[in-house]
């Protein structure tokens, strides 16, 4: 049977890559690949991205890795920042490296497998990046966008992001990716029924306070679901460094090598993911917004900031907690001998890091600011 490769011949014009300085890219080229010899294959399913010389390339890459940083260049040489999360608020994987050994190590698969296929799901839930209705960004924002990636969000930068995610077409992206990693360290196990049942019921959020009722609707949950995006992006690189170290482990891990090779296959197609959004977030924090009724104009920087914020303290606190307090339940249901069970929970929590949002509901946070 011949190998099938997802390598799609460039067009000449394509084939080159970004000129210095070039600002302005068709969809097409933001969602052309870069050459590559042979194709991912994750658990059966032909994926995305491939293999050049032995190395991982990641897919969509050719033109759009260029682009996010000729525009981040302009951004800084015009003399405006670039913002960034600090580490300090990124939230550690629950349950951390030692504490997912230890359940291994004691035959508790479940909450390992559990937590492995929800970041499956959340992937192919990527998907849905492109169908955010955009507000009429030329309308709204007072100055002009050329040559930006908040102009090309619409241009392949959205629909690139999705096709990472969930995939396209018969091609495997993220999702198929995850579930091959775990089913490469851990001898494809079972997967329990309540996966998705219990994360539908952690997803119960009454719908958000609106923080700038005088921009569109629009506007504001653009700049919602993109800083919620970008801080999702930025503690996955927790996850990643956790699912290496736990699926390389040969001590717990059925197959070490090709389980920590996905991960990192799948941690380096994000990369764009970060850049693109903290481009286009930055490029409205350096512009002004008109309100919708057109009388109004309010500083982007003013806008972006604190919704940025509103953002990462919900994900970074709310979310952690549920986590952990499912897993903890998980962990002490986990034998039917009590005694043991208790023995386990205990020996599960001395390895806790203990860690804690560093600011107080009522205490300010901190964006950091990149400039030039
Ligand atoms: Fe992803
Ligand atoms: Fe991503």
């Amino acid at each position: 049977m011949a190998t099938p490769s997802i390598q799609t011949p460039l067009p000449d014009e394509i084939a080159s890559g970004a000129a210095p300085g070039q600002l302005e890219f068709t969809p097409q080229q933001l969602l052309a690949n870069d050459p590559h010899e042979e194709p991912l294959i994750a658990g059966g399913v032909l994926c995305h991205g491939g293999f050049l010389d032995g190395d991982y390339v990641s897919p969509r890459c050719l033109f759009r890795t260029p682009a996010i940083q000729n525009w981040q260049r302009r951004l800084l040489d015009e003399g405006h920042a670039l913002i960034s999360l600090p580490t300090r608020y990124v939230p550690p994987h629950y349950p951390n490296y030692a504490q997912a050994k230890l359940l291994l190590q004691q035959g508790v698969v479940d909450p390992i497998t559990r937590s492995l296929t929800l970041i499956s799901i959340v992937e192919g839930f990527g998907a849905r990046i492109r169908d955010v209705p955009l507000p009429d960004l030329r309308g709204e924002i007072v100055e002009n966008i050329d040559g930006t990636a908040l102009a090309h969000l619409d241009q392949g930068l959205l629909e690139a992001h999705a096709r990472d995610e969930a995939g396209h077409r018969s091609e495997g992206g993220h999702k198929q990716m995850w579930e091959a990693a775990r089913d490469l360290g851990l001898d494809k196990p079972e997967v329990p029924e309540d996966v998705l049942l219990q994360m539908m019921s952690g997803q119960r959020r009454s719908r958000p306070e609106r923080a700038f009722p005088d921009l569109s609707e629009r506007m504001e949950a653009l700049i919602s679901v993109m800083s919620n995006v970008m801080v999702i992006e930025i503690f996955a690189e927790d996850v990643f460094e956790w699912a290496k170290q736990l699926l390389g482990d040969p001590e717990v891990s059925a197959d070490p090598a090709a389980g920590a090779a996905m991960v990192a296959h799948i941690q380096s197609d994000e990369k764009p993911h970060v850049q693109y959004l903290r481009t286009a977030l930055s490029e409205l924090r350096a512009r002004t917004l008109r309100s919708e009724d057109g009388k109004r104009e309010i500083p982007g920087q003013q806008v972006v900031d604190e919704i940025f914020k509103r953002q990462l303290r919900g994900m970074a606190t709310q979310r952690p907690r549920e986590q952990r307090e499912q897993l903890r339940t998980e962990v002490r249901q986990s034998f039917e001998d009590e005694a043991r069970a208790t023995e386990l929970a205990r020996q599960f929590d001395s390895l806790d890091s203990g860690w804690v949002f560093p600011h107080r509901d009522d205490e300010p946070i901190e964006i950091l600011l990149e400039t030039a």
